[in-house]
């Protein structure tokens, strides 16, 4: 069943720049938190014209900038995040990736809201109660409109920030990456945190020279301990994150993103770029599966094939055969553990990203994950790699679950996760 078909198959109307009745009993947004906002931001959508490493570009920007400002937030606080749409005529929202917000505010339209349009806006309200690295991007025509610059970083830290904490969302604008390289001092024995924010619809490679480092959290989520120090690199998939954290040695450090220094605390070392590969379902300390049943299971086999169900069959990104809307919806019950197969069969990576929730890896081509649990809302799935994951469905309402290879997710690669 198509969302929308969903949503006017139960009667509902959706009207412009309104918040949409959808099926799950959540109040309007301003009524689900009663607190008082405690961080005010305000994101304008408009058509921008910026600098993208010493070239001007055509961009679409939040408040003028790409990427959009900083949001961040101290556990505790309430998130209030009007959202303005100068221009852009596809239509905006702000879909706060890999943060479990309650369903009202996750950004998606059609879904969660109708789209923002040129003169609308519409507020966000949250609970800033998930400590971690995040981002935020419109889920309107999102392919689009993330590729040419609607996305930003949300930070929420536990407490003040201490020694160095950076982010470095990396994100492809027109064909140059952003950020420009940046050097900034530190003193030696100063921990660093950086914060490594994949943005684009595919893979990239981090390294670190001239020091060992810990993952100390990916997606948003804390590993386990203790966590090895580790001279490798990291394959982060699209809208993954990882915190990297070491002491700053008295020589310089820098990072590399696909072989180019993007970010260094001093002349950047030579670099030999032969790191190994750190594979995280190897890394920290192993923990139990916090769960003995499973309530409901679903398999989902990617590939590319003819979409058969149209008048005008069309080549897809699909899902079980079919492509969006034609993808049956996964129905679950609040409280259930649901474990779900992905299998890709086809020759390209799938970025797998499920809104709303963060699942458990299990297995990957049946290894069981045998480092710390790792809890993730984006991995790739490989061409011929099956992945089997769980969750609890604890937070009720329709959910996107996509490939975030946007291109692929708006080719047919999008279904839903319903409450029943
Ligand atoms: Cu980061 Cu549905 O998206
Ligand atoms: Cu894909």
């Amino acid at each position: 069943v198509a969302v929308a078909a969903l949503l006017t198959g139960t009667g509902l109307t959706v009207a412009p720049g309104a918040a949409p009745a959808v099926p799950h009993g959540h109040g309007p947004p301003a009524a689900r938190i009663a607190d008082e906002p405690t961080r005010r931001f305000t994101l304008t959508a408009g058509t921008a014209t910026v600098d993208a490493g010493g070239r001007n570009v055509a961009a679409w920007a939040f408040n003028g900038q790409v990427p959009g400002p900083e949001l961040t937030a101290t556990v505790g606080d309430v998130l209030e995040v009007t959202l303005r749409n100068r221009d852009i005529e596809r239509g905006v929202t702000v879909h706060w990736h890999g943060y479990d917000v309650p369903n009202d505010q996750d950004g998606v339209p059609g879904v969660t809201q109708a789209a923002v349009r040129p003169g609308q806006e519409f507020v966000y309200r949250f609970r800033a109660d998930q400590v971690g690295t995040y981002w935020y991007h419109t889920h309107s025509a999102s392919d689009v409109g993330v590729r040419m610059g609607l996305y930003g970083v949300l930070v929420v830290r536990p407490g003040p920030a201490t020694g160095l904490d950076v982010t470095v969302p990396v994100h492809t604008l027109a064909g140059r990456q952003l950020p420009a390289p940046r050097v900034e001092r530190v003193e030696p024995g100063v921990p660093v945190r950086l914060r490594l924010i994949n943005t684009d619809s595919t893979t990239h490679r981090y390294a670190v020279a001239g020091t060992p480092f810990r993952v100390a959290a990916i997606d948003g989520v804390d590993l386990r301990g203790p966590t090895p120090l580790v001279d490798t690199a990291v394959l982060i998939p699209a809208g993954g994150r990882y915190d990297m954290v070491f002491d700053a040695p008295a020589t310089p450090v820098a990072l590399f993103v696909d072989g180019r220094a993007v970010y260094s605390t001093g002349p950047v070392p030579t670099a030999t770029g032969a790191w190994p590969v750190l594979d995280p379902l190897d890394y920290g300390a192993t923990a139990p599966v916090p769960w003995s049943r499973t309530d409901k299971t679903f398999t989902l086999v990617l590939d590319r094939g003819l979409d058969l169900r149209r008048l005008l069959p069309r080549y897809a990104h699909t899902v079980n055969g079919a492509a969006d809307p034609d993808i049956p919806q996964q129905v679950v019950r609040l409280g259930d553990v649901v474990r779900f197969t992905i299998v890709n069969r086809s020759q390209v990576v799938h970025p797998w990203h499920l809104h709303g929730h963060h699942v458990l890896v299990l297995t990957r081509d049946g290894k069981p994950a045998a480092g710390s649990p790792l809890w993730l809302d984006s991995f790739d799935v490989r061409p011929g790699e099956v992945w089997e994951v769980a969750f609890r469905a604890d937070n009720p309402g329709m959910w996107a679950n996509h490939c975030h290879n946007l291109a692929h997710a708006d080719a047919g690669m999008t279904l839903h996760l319903m409450y029943s």
